[in-house]
């Protein structure tokens, strides 16, 4: 098959998650501590976005928006020098949204030791050239583990719009 047909199928069969995996590596710097010398809450939020746009865009090959991150907590700190890894992956995906779960690890340099850090869940659209949502790829969860994230992340979605039309401005 050619790489256009194999492209063009894609967005109507569907990809599975695999396909548009994202890991991404930081290393913290000075400036991206606070005065303890630890990593800013605000800059972790920053790769998360990025990590899971990034994973998102793959999906749907279009420029997404955030609509939505759900809580974030900040379990170990994360020290100047050390390095932290993104992992992005998707869960869910909609009409024209997606669901991705980010998760960071941080590493310390000498000791090798891993720690997982934090985990979000986030919401991006997908947007057509005039920047309105468009239709992606169906996701075609493959393992089990897939296949049980695909469920849980629809009663996540259902708690979302709940919330969202609760809380409507
Ligand atoms: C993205 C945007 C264009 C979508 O517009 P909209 O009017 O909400 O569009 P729709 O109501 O058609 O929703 C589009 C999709 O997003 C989903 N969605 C909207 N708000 C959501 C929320 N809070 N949580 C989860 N999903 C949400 C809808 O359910 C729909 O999903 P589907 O197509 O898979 O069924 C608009 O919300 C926007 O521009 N937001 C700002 C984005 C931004 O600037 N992000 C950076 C953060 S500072």
């Amino acid at each position: 098959m050619s790489e256009m047909n194999e492209k063009c199928n894609e967005q109507f069969i569907g990809k599975s998650p695999k396909v548009s995996e994202v890991e991404m590596t930081e290393l913290v710097l000075p400036n991206d501590t606070n005065l303890l010398g630890n990593l800013l809450g605000g800059k972790m939020m920053h790769w998360i976005d990025i990590a899971g746009a990034m994973a998102a865009q793959r999906h749907s090959n279009r420029i997404v928006a955030t609509v939505s991150v759900d809580s974030l907590e900040f379990r170990h700190p994360i020290r100047m020098g050390d390095m932290v890894i993104l992992r992005a992956k998707l869960t869910w995906v909609g009409r024209s949204s997606m669901e991705v779960v980010v998760k960071a690890y941080s590493e310390n340099i000498k000791s090798g030791t891993v720690t997982l850090t934090n985990k979000a869940y986030l919401t991006f659209v997908a947007l057509d050239d005039d920047r309105k949502p468009v239709q992606v790829p169906p996701l075609l969860p493959e393992t089990e583990q897939e296949k049980s994230d695909f469920i849980e992340a629809e009663k996540r979605r259902s708690e979302r719009l709940k919330k969202k039309n609760q809380n409507s401005m």
